[in-house]
């Protein structure tokens, strides 16, 4: 067994560094280097990062695991390879794609994702399946590199995306952690709990990103940990933004400007809502009621109320007593 899973982690070992050669130093990984380069990621990221390419083939994987006398069913077993449905062959996962090595938290390369390099070859994003070195719900991108500046900022940049994460890093902010194209989990929480108190979410400026930093603020919050929102103008991802608006801005206005959970609920409840209509503007308040409601601090939570009562013209009195109809504090 011991055995197996050592195989398991030199194919990985060797393919990642095969990856990367290919991508770096050849006529056929040309096209992907550019691309790269063109999206704004610089060679140091490249190395750092350890990304690549694979080849446009169904086979060269194969053939590069057996001449090296891999067992193929155990290669098969790791992901790297996939069996066809009728028969004894097997193919290459990955193929003409950009290859970001997925690292364990002591830096051992343990799965890959493939990004499309061509529109519309789907999935954009290609990932190992689930293998005995690989779990995606325990898995934090990037967490092997950047626990120890977590430890030191006394928090966590999460973000949706690899592309993100490399970006910010550019940027300076090397506590960044991504996770697998997946919900954050009770697992990668119980993980960053043993590092710090203070999740930073910065997904995605679109609905469906937040919406997600939405359900995962409340996650944050229910396991006992600090959270802060960051957010970008509408529609941009961090790293869309950092392309556009340059690191520095990135570091000062949307990680340093990242909003509490409360400022965050506030922006959060008004999307949508148009405050010449009264019905909106009661839903919009009651909402927000209901979300000052859950904080334990008595000082905090004037504050956040005395916003509204002067945004909509109110007295704190009927605010109080309308919080007690709705959430757990009672006048
Ligand atoms: P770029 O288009 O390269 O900038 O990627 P992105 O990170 O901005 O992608 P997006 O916001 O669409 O998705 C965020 C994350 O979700 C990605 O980093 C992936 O981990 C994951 N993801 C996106 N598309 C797919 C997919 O087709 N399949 C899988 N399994 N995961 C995906
Ligand atoms: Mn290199
Ligand atoms: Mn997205
Ligand atoms: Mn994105
Ligand atoms: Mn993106």
């Amino acid at each position: 067994q011991k055995h197996a899973l050592n195989d398991m982690y030199e194919a990985h070992d060797l393919l990642r560094k095969f990856y990367h050669h290919l991508l770096v130093n050849t006529k056929q990984g040309q096209e992907a280097l550019e691309y790269l380069l063109q999206r704004g990621f610089t060679m140091e990221s490249i190395e750092k990062f350890q990304l690549g390419y694979s080849l446009d083939s169904w086979d060269y994987v194969h053939n590069f695991l057996k001449k090296r006398d891999f067992s193929i069913e155990r290669m098969e077993s790791a992901g790297l390879l996939v069996r066809r449905e009728n028969g004894e062959n097997y193919f290459d996962r990955f193929r003409n794609r950009i290859m970001f090595p997925i690292f364990d938290r002591q830096g051992k390369t343990i799965a890959f994702s493939g990004r499309a390099l061509v529109k519309g070859d789907e999935p954009k994003y290609l990932n190992s399946p689930e293998t005995p070195l690989f779990n995606k719900s325990k898995v934090v991108y990037n967490y092997h590199l950047a626990r120890p500046f977590i430890r030191k900022k006394g928090a966590a940049v999460l973000f949706e995306g690899f592309a993100d994460c490399i970006s910010a890093d550019r940027a300076l902010v090397h506590n960044g952690i991504a996770t697998m194209g997946t919900a954050l989990t009770e697992q990668h929480i119980q993980l960053l709990k043993r590092s710090t108190d203070t999740i930073i979410i910065c997904y995605d400026s679109d609905a469906p990103g937040i919406e997600a930093a939405n359900k995962t603020a409340d996650m944050i919050r229910d396991h006992g940990m600090h959270v802060k929102i960051a957010l970008m103008p509408n529609g941009y991802d961090p790293d869309d933004y950092i392309k556009e608006f340059g690191e520095e801005k990135f570091q000062t206005d949307i990680i340093g400007a990242a909003h509490t959970y409360i400022s965050f609920k506030m922006i959060y409840h008004k999307r949508g809502k148009n405050f010449a209509n009264e019905g909106d503007k009661m839903d919009y308040i009651e909402s927000v009621l209901r979300e000052t409601a859950k904080i334990d601090s008595e000082v905090e939570r004037e504050f956040y109320l005395r916003q509204i009562a002067a945004e909509f013209t109110l007295s704190l009195e009927s605010l109080l007593n309308q919080q007690s109809k709705v959430g757990k504090h009672k006048k």
